[in-house]
């Protein structure tokens, strides 16, 4: 199988990396463009780690190919914070303590994101049913949708 060029804008960024075309979207951002950020678990879509935005909406990058997302804006936990400024989403982390070992902290706050702008944190039980793809083997799930709560308003 041939290496081609993928185009793929990360973050406001258009980067030009050689893969094949069978590497998935997980895949180029950590072994292509050192962008480590984004975390691989399961690498079969059970486990959320890997999640970042598409065009505004939340994809686990395990499950896509890189190929499939030439075009379109996608969003690392990279680029969340703007400069020194970390996303509101990520501060309510630190103030709630929504994290333990911290594996799987990019994805849920990735998910965490969409799950506000989306309007799926209405409530605790909206905000779980919508984070349940995220799993945390620590339990910090109560700290989770703490943090989302406020992010929520
Ligand atoms: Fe993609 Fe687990 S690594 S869902």
């Amino acid at each position: 199988e041939g290496v081609t060029a993928l185009q793929l804008k990360i973050n406001g960024t258009v980067r030009t990396i050689q893969a094949e075309p069978r590497v998935t979207l997980l895949d180029a951002l950590r072994e292509y463009m050192d962008l480590t950020g984004t975390k691989k678990g399961c690498d079969h879509g059970q486990c959320g780690a890997c999640t970042v935005h598409v065009d505004g909406r939340r994809i686990n990058s395990c499950l896509t190919l890189a190929v499939m997302q030439q075009g379109k804006e996608i969003t690392t936990i990279e680029g969340l914070a703007k400069g020194d400024e970390l996303h509101p989403m990520q501060e309510a982390f630190l103030k709630h303590d929504g994290f333990q070992c911290g594996y799987c902290t990019p994805g849920q706050i990735m998910s965490g994101v969409a799950c506000v702008k989306e309007g799926h944190a209405g409530s605790d039980d909206q905000t779980r049913e919508w984070m349940s793809g995220n799993l945390c083997r620590c339990g910090a799930y109560p700290n989770i949708v703490a943090a989302v709560r406020e992010v929520a308003g």
